[in-house]
């Protein structure tokens, strides 16, 4: 069996609680796209997680956590990530990393710098993580695999890389960087990561064949796709449900599943269209209710209501199967919320999401209020212990999108979720 947990929004709606939630009864848990520009956050206990890399189900020890060829890592940060599980007490000793993956190098990072810069007012507001240049690499056919990294090629390729990547940073004013010293340091990270390294596309494939259960880690979310998000506000990779199958191996026929996560509310890090956006003392509220701040970045994410006509673009897409909603507490704090239902473009009633920027640019959200006030729902631990203001909000919104919120986040921590 195969399951997908995938963000139905710009992001951050809290996949890793749900990811986390989900391995419980899973086997494998995988991610198939993206890299570091990602933060997933687990609170376990009162400590909290944060995931760039690893598979937010590696905190369940029955789980073997992949990497998937997908994904593009920085070895720096993922050495990082497991010796901070280690010291947590975590043997790290269940991770598998695809020999198809990508590295992200420093050279990659400084030119994410270099190419935001140039764009002055239209910088997209990327995680200046390397991200889109790794996947330029990649794309161009130059890119450095976790398969040359750990051989003896990784010599060879590194340096003509970096000849190619030192003329255009130097053309363009930016730090040059020495070969010697970058080789010398991933050289030692390349054998820290080697045992990690091996085939896990025929490792999945073998584990559908013995029923055993996966579950694909979305990172990123289906408004920041690359293909069908708000281009160019987007980042470099797939989080759709097509970058399940090319960035696992996992061909569709194998899949079961396909939850989709929100908020209560919505939330966009970075520059390009948002619809719903609140630029309010509502919007404030809701930033400090729910503790909006980047996971990965630190950066005060913009906040706004739900919105239905990019939710059924995202259901619709990917065929979500099932929601998970997270921060109903969040949003039970306000007297009132408001859900956007439909948009009006140049006085005309829209129902279908369209990702030209312009067009998001020129709709102005239809909304449907609803009471708020919950009261303290972290004692919930079914649907029927909810208020019935909360009932009413959540009903509406199955109606409104056909599709069944199976999952409902209570609360931060990793046990406060109602399961349906
Ligand atoms: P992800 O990138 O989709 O995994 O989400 P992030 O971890 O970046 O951001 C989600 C934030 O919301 C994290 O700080 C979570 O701890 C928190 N969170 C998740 N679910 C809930 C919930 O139901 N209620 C509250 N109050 N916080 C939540
Ligand atoms: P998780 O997995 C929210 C955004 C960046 C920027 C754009 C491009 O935690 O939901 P990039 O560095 O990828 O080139 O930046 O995408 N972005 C995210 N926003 N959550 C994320 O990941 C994001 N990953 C990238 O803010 O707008
Ligand atoms: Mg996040």
């Amino acid at each position: 069996m195969v399951n997908v947990v995938l963000g139905a929004f710009y992001g951050d709606e809290g996949k890793g609680k749900v990811i986390d939630y989900l391995s419980k009864d899973c086997d494998y848990a995988v991610r198939f796209s993206g890299g570091n520009n990602a933060g997933h956050t687990i609170e376990v206990d009162g400590k909290k997680f944060a995931f760039h890399l690893i598979p937010s189900g590696i905190l369940n020890k029955n789980v073997k956590a992949i990497l998937g060829n997908g994904v593009v890592i920085d070895p720096k940060v993922l050495i990082d990530e497991i010796n901070n599980l280690k010291e947590n007490g975590y043997e790290v000793d269940n991770l598998y990393i695809s020999d198809k993956a990508h590295l992200i190098l420093p050279y990659h990072i400084e030119l994410d710098r270099m190419l935001e810069d140039f764009r002055k007012e239209n910088k997209i507001g990327t995680t200046n993580r390397g991200i889109g240049p790794a996947y330029c690499d990649k794309y161009e056919r130059s890119g450095i695999r976790m398969e040359d990294f750990i051989s003896n090629r990784f010599k060879d390729c590194l340096k003509v890389n970096l000849e190619n990547k030192n003329i255009i940073l130097k053309a363009y004013g930016y730090e040059e960087f020495d070969f010697e010293t970058i080789y010398k340091e991933y050289s030692k990270y390349a054998e820290i990561l080697k045992p990690y390294v091996c085939d896990t596309t025929t490792m999945l494939h073998k584990a559908i064949k013995n029923n055993e259960k996966i579950l694909c880690e979305g990172a990123q979310a289906t408004l920041l796709d690359i293909d069908f998000g708000s281009y160019p506000f987007v980042t470099s990779s797939s989080p759709t449900i097509g970058g399940v199958s090319t960035g696992t191996g996992i061909g569709s026929k194998y899949i079961d599943e396909v939850y989709g996560v929100i908020k209560a509310y919505s939330s966009r890090v970075g520059a390009g269209p948002y619809v719903t956006e609140l630029t309010d003392e509502v919007g404030n509220q809701i930033r400090e209710l729910g503790h909006e701040y980047g996971t990965t970045t630190k950066r005060p994410r913009r906040c706004g209501w739900l919105d239905i006509v990019a939710l059924n673009y995202a259901i619709m897409l990917n065929g979500m199967t099932a929601i998970a909603m997270n921060h109903l507490d969040t949003i039970g704090h306000l007297d009132k919320i408001k859900l956007c239902v439909a948009y009006e473009y140049h006085g005309k009633r829209e129902e279908y999401f369209n990702t030209n920027v312009d067009f998001l640019n020129h709709c102005k959200p239809i909304y449907e209020e609803f009471e708020g006030n919950f009261g303290d729902i972290s004692h919930c631990k079914s649907y029927e212990d909810l208020p019935v203001n909360a009932k009413k909000y959540i009903e509406r919104i199955e109606e409104l999108t056909n599709t069944k919120i199976k999952f409902i986040g209570t609360g931060a921590g990793r046990t406060s979720i109602i399961v349906r």
